[in-house]
């Protein structure tokens, strides 16, 4: 592992590891993939100011989202398939996340189910919810999140609609895979992921299958959205949601001020500055440029989250600079349970931490907290 030091190293070797249709789903973005790019490359233009003969000593990446301590203000993002990445994935990550003191946050199209995740971690994990058409059964996963004990639940208001991502499509995403010949021979190169699921009974969409009515079988997500999420869903539905769950509200997918505002007038703990990784609204401006304005806007009345595009601590701080009081990785630590199952997930926030502390003291900060616009060169 002594050669793996940066995100990227991860992403190298999970390529190698993880059968191509799983990489390329986690990996990829809508249509041109340009907000996806812009995600990642936006960050760049952002310049620190570096400071010198500052007291650096005993720094602290230590802050709270939405109350909660966090060891650092980075929480794992709620990510569909995870499971599909390495066999239990999403239990592993939730027990990495525990372990190093940050939130995970379980999807709705997850493998492993609420329950799995909650059998394995002691502390409470965060739930992702979609408004589907079948209200009982949404309703049924808001119940299940509250007997899990889950001390957030995460409202995506971004994907009411699924934006197409080619490789899915050419790839023909499913899980557990079709055993077409591509995708035997594939997968029959990759040993580590093969011999982990065949070790599992976690290898479809464990939330979904027995909870929902009539639905035996949701091996595509693709179908599975176009025929069950909700294209009606409005403001409204907020509301309902919110009574009935009773405890923190994040709304994720959050890209523009008028939509802050709005959801600012919700009573909802957090925002999530979020374009779905790029998988959603191509063209759409990357999550960090659309940061600024919207933790202005809102700021003081509501928590501002943001997520897309961080592969490194130098990011994370970038966008706490820019106001937001947390953040989400997805893609680095889908790439870490990729290459190394728990372990490379504990690499990836590993790799994190070490890049925002080492930052932190190069900008003459000590605290995480302190970071601020005024620490940046404009
Ligand atoms: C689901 O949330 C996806 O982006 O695939």
């Amino acid at each position: 592992m002594s050669d793996i030091l940066t995100i990227a190293d991860l992403k190298d070797l999970a390529r190698r590891r993880v059968p191509r249709m799983f990489f390329d789903y986690a990996d990829s973005g809508a249509w041109t993939e340009s907000t996806y790019r812009a995600n990642e490359e936006d960050f760049g233009k952002i310049k620190f100011r570096q400071r010198v003969l500052v007291d650096m000593s005993n720094r602290s990446l230590e802050s709270t989202m939405v109350g909660e301590k966090v060891a650092m203000p980075v929480a794992l993002a709620p990510t569909g398939l995870t499971g599909m990445q390495h066999a239990d994935g999403e239990m592993l990550a939730a027990q990495a996340a525990e372990e190093f003191g940050v939130p995970f946050t379980l999807s709705t199209m997850s493998i492993c189910s609420i329950e799995d995740v909650a059998s394995v971690t002691s502390k409470p994990f965060w739930f992702q919810l979609y408004v589907l058409r079948d209200k009982d059964f949404v309703l049924n996963l808001i119940d299940r999140a509250k007997a899990a004990k889950c001390s957030a639940l995460v409202l995506t208001l971004d994907l009411q609609i699924l934006g197409q991502r080619h490789k899915d499509v050419r790839n023909g995403l499913s899980a557990p895979p079709k055993m077409t010949l591509t995708n035997i021979a594939d997968i029959a190169m990759r040993p580590r992921w093969w011999m982990g699921m065949a070790g599992t009974k976690r290898r479809t969409f464990r939330n979904i299958v027995g909870h929902a009515k009539g639905v035996g079988d949701v091996a595509s997500l693709a179908s599975w959205t176009t025929e069950q999420f909700d294209p009606h869903l409005s403001w409204k539905d907020v509301a309902w949601i919110k009574e009935r769950w009773g405890g923190k509200l994040i709304l994720k997918g959050i890209l523009d001020k008028e939509d802050a505002l709005m959801a600012a007038e919700t009573g909802a703990d957090a925002i999530v500055v979020s374009n779905h990784g790029g998988r959603q609204l191509d063209g759409a401006s990357s999550s960090i440029m659309a940061l600024e304005e919207i933790a202005d806007a809102v700021g003081d009345r509501i928590e501002v989250h943001m997520d897309g595009g961080i592969r490194s601590g130098q990011d994370v701080l970038k966008a706490l600079c820019l106001g937001a009081k947390g953040t989400y990785i997805g893609r680095p630590f889908l790439y870490g349970l990729g290459a190394l199952g728990k372990e490379g997930v504990t690499k990836a926030l590993e790799i994190i931490r070490k890049e925002m502390d080492i930052t932190l003291a190069l900008c003459g900060k000590r605290l995480v907290t302190d970071m601020g616009k005024d620490q940046l060169r404009r």
